[in-house]
């Protein structure tokens, strides 16, 4: 198979989105349009890949460049000012193909397209491939007319359409493959006495017949590859139809999901055996759930690994952490950026873990900060203990021990070290290392004062 180039157009203003960000960049399963498409163009490992964007949206370069240096295939961005049509759109980037390749024209708010349907274009032939749809309601697309034999004779604009070549049920997506020395020439001649003033990129089709060059179709595997986004109404609906694709996923996989409609997943979940999943959860970046995990309602979590037969109890967070094995998380847990848990940890309602590390089977059951600690394994953290990791300035280290019995209420001032099966007393406020085996704490004496009054409200 020859080479391949893909172009992806992402000039359009997205005047119906109502927004300062170009249309491409807005986000469908938390990624940019434009970036689902970038991801699907990589799978086809193609020689290049040209972005084509338009004035004043500097923003599509800048929010891609990190990206496109991500991945190897050799990326280009160029700009269309003015944009006068699909086929104008798609010149600006023939400077930079080369001729004994392919080109595959590709859309940058049409996010769904996949792979597995570029592959079939690509197997079609040499010819110019359409990707087509029949459409009970065609309404706005160009239409694909075809001869008596079936032959196709060229593509239609809606615009420019006969009352009887709006009957077509067959429209254009838009996406194409095509030789490109063959399509350098045809957009050369490219004329735009049409009714919308505009170079079509569609009337190559005409001229590859005219040639007699073959042009084939294929149909995208799902209808919903093909849509555009062009409102926050499309953009909407389309993130709904991923969301329910996502869900039979997981659903065919064989994860428990309370209600497939309530669950969307922002990247990539990965799941073991017998998960469940209850209402609610949203999983960003990529996330793996062990064997018989279990994840209550309203969950967050974001780039985590979560191992099996741990039960994450519901509205807790987990952002970029690795739990073990059979803990507890939850309910109304955080989990910030660098936790790490061992197996059997419990961490409870309103315990917030940043960038710590907590050995087998330790627990913080009630409303506690563990920031920039390292916790031995056995521990038992008392409610309200924080560590206070933070003087002003700079972070510092709080690191327990193993055994270690932390008395509720007590605060853990930074750098401090609780020595191997110490225990702090309750209300403490620790502020030097306390040695191992023996009780510390930190508290003026109990004292009653006989017979002292309240006071009472005074007369006026
Ligand atoms: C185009 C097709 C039509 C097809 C439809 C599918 C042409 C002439 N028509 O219609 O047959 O059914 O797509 O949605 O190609 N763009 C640029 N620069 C431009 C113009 C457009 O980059 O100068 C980009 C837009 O950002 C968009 C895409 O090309 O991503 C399609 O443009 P749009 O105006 O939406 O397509 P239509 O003209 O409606
Ligand atoms: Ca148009």
């Amino acid at each position: 198979m020859n080479p391949l180039n893909i172009v992806i157009l992402a000039a359009g203003k997205g005047t119906r989105m109502y927004s300062e960000k170009p249309k491409v960049l807005h986000a469908l399963a938390g990624r940019p349009l434009v970036r689902h498409v970038l991801d699907c163009a990589a799978a086809l490992q193609p020689r290049q890949v040209c972005v084509v964007y338009g004035h004043g949206g500097e923003a599509v370069p800048q929010a891609l460049q990190q990206h496109a240096a991500q991945f190897v295939i050799p990326t280009q961005f160029v700009i269309q000012a003015p944009q006068l049509g699909t086929g104008h759109a798609v010149q600006q980037a023939m400077p930079h193909l080369t001729d004994a390749s392919q080109t595959l024209v590709l859309y940058g708010d049409v996010p769904l397209i996949q792979p597995a349907t570029l592959q079939r274009m690509r197997q079609a032939g040499d010819g110019l491939v359409l990707l087509t749809v029949d459409l009970d309601n065609p309404a706005g697309y160009g239409r694909i007319v075809r001869n008596a034999q079936g032959g196709v004779l060229g593509i239609v604009e809606e615009k420019d359409a006969t009352p009887e070549q709006r009957e077509i049920s067959e429209v254009n997506t838009g996406i194409l493959l095509a030789p490109t020395s063959k399509l350098r020439e045809w957009l050369a001649s490219l004329q735009n006495n049409n009714a919308q003033g505009e170079y079509y990129l569609t009337d190559i089709a005409a001229m590859a017949v005219q040639q007699g060059i073959a042009v084939r179709t294929v149909q995208p595997a799902h209808e919903w590859e093909m849509h555009g986004v062009n409102s926050k109404a499309q953009l909407a609906a389309l993130e709904r139809i991923w969301q329910q694709v996502e869900a039979n996923r997981l659903l065919a996989h064989g994860v428990t999901l309370a209600d497939p409609a309530r669950i969307d997943v922002r990247g990539r979940l990965n799941c073991g055996r017998d998960v469940g999943i209850d209402v609610g959860c949203i999983f960003e970046g990529d996330v793996v759930l062990g064997d018989n995990v279990e994840v209550g309602a309203y969950s967050v979590i974001r780039n985590a690994t979560i191992a099996a037969g741990t039960r994450i109890a519901p509205y807790s967070l987990i952002d970029s952490s690795e739990v073990g094995a059979d803990c507890h998380i939850g309910p109304y847990a955080r989990l910030r950026p660098g936790t790490r848990l061992h197996d059997g940890v419990h961490i409870g309602n309103f315990v917030e873990v940043k960038n710590s590390e907590i050995n087998r089977s330790s627990k913080a059951n009630h409303l506690s900060y563990i920031g920039d600690s390292t916790v031995g394994s056995g521990v038992n953290i008392g409610a309200g203990t924080i560590t206070c990791n933070y003087d002003g300035a700079n972070k510092h280290r709080t690191v327990i021990g193993d055994d270690v019995f932390i008395g509720s209420a007590t605060q853990l001032v930074a750098p401090v070290t609780i020595g191997k099966g110490a225990t702090i007393g309750a209300g403490s406020t620790i502020t030097k290392d306390a040695p191992d085996g023996e009780l510390t704490l930190s508290r003026s004496k109990q004292a009653t004062i006989n017979g002292w009054k309240r006071p009472t409200k005074e007369k006026k």
